[in-house]
């Protein structure tokens, strides 16, 4: 090694002892005849003297030296005067005096400084990512992934859970979101897909009795990109043969238990986590990944407000629809602006507007309670116990509607006082949820999780019949308003098989040409069996205080899919795409 120590590991017991380090000038203060270098590698910093008294050499080099320069060292460890103590750094005690000083590697001017936190764009940040990495926040998150990682392995490895790598040139199939496509040389105008989740192969890990499986796994999906969502993302996928929803779902919960206690200072808020089931969690968060850090619960007026003199209510309940309001604490002092951008939310989630009411002295103040009878109004106020100096924030329409609007009020208005503490880890279980969901795009029933959930044993009859109210034996593990994992226990009989595909509407042609595989394994004698996959970056994200997952993930893509550093994706030369048979119709060479 060029090293026999790292910079940050020295300490005080150190003191006396002869060292040969090795890093990048993180600082070089230049005090004449001494010279201060701050020394980094990955353990830390230390401090480093370079006295012109002791070595005139060493010291005319060290005055060459500037930032993020590579060098070696030579020198004693030795104490620092007690007035020159640093309490802020972990080295801050001792100091290494230079007998020996090498240059490594120069270094151009970085495009940001690395000695930093500065506010950096993330453009230079994604071209230059070596150098984004080298700083101390970047460096940290991925040491704490590494450990999350870690920790995943050795807790199943415990539990008798198996590694097993399944193939990433797979094949496309109907359903999910769009593949990503890969054109095979050896037979021309055929394709891979790479997997979107590992699902059907850890299922056939299941019939061929592996019992417990997991897996690292990355996965891509051809998606639009969000701050927590990335075109290839990690799961820790994860299946187990004769179980029930239950077993998944506490082995899960022990093992996330387990790895905030060893890697996180945040507070679990409650524990065990609660259970809701899809419907209730719609019904109180207006979301199926209810942030649940804070209160501000969706409450029904439609009772209270069927007959009421304003029309839009009246006609909304009488439409089927419901009038739901929320009440944000303390924001009655919202001016006439901030209301109509409001407004302009609600609407932007589909609403078809938004009536807000002021609680004051004399009772609530609106546009609307002119419409609305004393009793309604007092109504109004019992059922969301508003008091004064609160807003209330009141969408009428269909519930599907009511709980998109008022949800995201509900986030928006929790963000804009500062309910969401970010040292609070606040999880819940998701639990039945409807088996399909209606498309209007394609005119057909979807799977709301994949095609290979079970429904509940006693809403199968009901497929055939009322597709609509079956439910599954689906769980999502919730974080913080973040759904950061999926699972169900999953269909292991043929004919439940062809009755779920007949639902989606997959012809028993299509059905055999795309899974006939899963079908074939299913006559095979194959365990009940269930899993889940958790999505790996979004829970580092909320271990690390990081809003995007971006910042969790080495190397990640931009919001437009590219890679900034790489400059890809990018054309393939003519002789590559003749080899592959490959005719390029609208080039898009930007
Ligand atoms: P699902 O599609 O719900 O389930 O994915 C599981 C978890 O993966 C995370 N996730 C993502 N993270 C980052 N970027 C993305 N684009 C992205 N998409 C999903 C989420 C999600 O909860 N095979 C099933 C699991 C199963 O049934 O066992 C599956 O993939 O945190
Ligand atoms: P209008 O009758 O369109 O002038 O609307 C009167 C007020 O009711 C405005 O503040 C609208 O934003 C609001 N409003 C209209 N439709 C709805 C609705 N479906 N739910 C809640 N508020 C609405």
């Amino acid at each position: 090694m060029l090293k026999t120590r790292n910079c940050g590991e020295l300490r005080k017991s150190d003191v006396g002892q002869s060292v040969t380090l090795a890093g990048w000038v993180h600082r070089r203060r230049d005090h004449g005849g001494l010279i201060f270098l701050d020394v980094r590698d990955r353990s830390g910093i230390v401090q480093v003297v370079c006295d012109a008294e002791v070595s005139e050499t060493v010291h005319q080099l060290a005055s060459t030296l500037r930032s993020e320069f590579v060098v070696q060292i030579k020198g004693d460890v030795r104490a620092r005067p007690p007035a020159l103590i640093n309490p802020n750094l972990s080295t801050g005690e001792i100091e290494v005096a230079t007998s020996d000083l090498h240059i490594l590697n120069p270094a151009q001017t970085t495009p940001f400084a690395i000695n930093d936190e500065s506010e950096v764009s993330d453009t230079v940040r994604l071209k230059y990512r070596y150098l984004d990495l080298r700083r101390q926040r970047m460096q940290r998150n991925l040491m704490l992934r590494h450990r999350v990682i870690s920790f995943i392995r050795r807790f199943l490895d415990q539990r008798d859970f198996i590694d097993i790598e399944t193939p990433i040139l797979l094949k496309s199939t109907p359903e999910g979101a769009r593949d990503f496509v890969v054109p095979s040389r050896v037979h021309p105008g055929k394709f891979y897909a790479l997997p979107q989740s590992p699902q059907q192969m850890k299922q056939l890990l299941m019939v061929a009795g592996f019992e417990r499986y997991f897996q690292i796994a990355r996965c891509f999906r051809d998606e639009d990109l969000r701050a927590d969502r990335q075109l290839e993302f990690t799961q820790l996928d994860l299946e187990m043969s004769f179980v029930d929803s239950e077993d998944v779902q506490v082995l899960m919960e022990g093992m996330m238990l387990a790895l905030f206690a060893q890697l996180s200072d945040k507070k679990v808020q409650l524990q065990p986590f609660p259970i809701f089931t899809y419907a209730e969690a719609m019904e109180r968060y207006g979301s199926d990944k209810p942030d649940l850090r804070f209160g501000m619960e969706l409450l029904d007026l439609s009772d209270l407000l069927a007959d009421s003199g304003f029309g839009v209510f009246a006609s909304t309940v009488q439409a089927g629809g419901q009038i739901k309001a929320l009440c944000a604490p303390g924001c009655a002092t919202y001016s006439r602006r901030q209301l109509d951008e409001l407004t302009a939310e609600a609407k932007q989630k589909g609403a078809k507007g938004l009536v807000w009411m002021k609680v004051v002295a004399e009772g609530l103040r609106s546009p609307v309670t002119k419409y609305l009878s004393a009793a309604e109004q007092e109504g109004i106020l019992r059922r969301t116990q508003a008091q004064q100096g609160d807003l209330i924030l009141i969408v009428a329409d269909q519930p599907a509607v009511v709980a998109e609007a008022l949800g995201h009020l509900r986030l928006l208005m929790a963000k804009q006082l500062g309910l969401m503490d970010a040292n609070v880890l606040a999880c819940a279980w998701v639990v039945d949820f409807p088996l399909l969901e209606w498309s209007e795009e394609e005119n057909r029933w979807q799977a709301m999780h994949h095609p290979f959930t079970s429904a509940r044993d006693q809403d199968w009859p009901l497929l055939a019949t009322d597709p609509g109210a079956v439910l599954a034996k689906a769980y999502d593990l919730v974080c913080n308003g973040m759904e950061i994992g999926g699972g169900s226990i999953r269909i292991h009989q043929q004919d439940h098989q062809n009755q779920m595909f007949a639902a989606l509407g997959i012809s028993p042609e299509t059905a055999q040409a795309q899974f006939g595989h899963l079908l074939e394994a299913f006559q095979y004698g194959a365990p009940p069996h269930g899993g889940i996959a958790l999505g790996l970056d979004r829970i580092v994200a909320i271990l690390a205080d990081e809003a995007s997952i971006r910042d969790v993930i080495a190397f990640p893509k931009t919001a437009s899919a590219t890679d900034l550093m790489l400059n890809s994706p990018s054309p393939l030369d003519a002789t590559q795409l003749t080899e592959l048979r490959l005719a390029v119709t609208t080039a898009d060479d930007a």
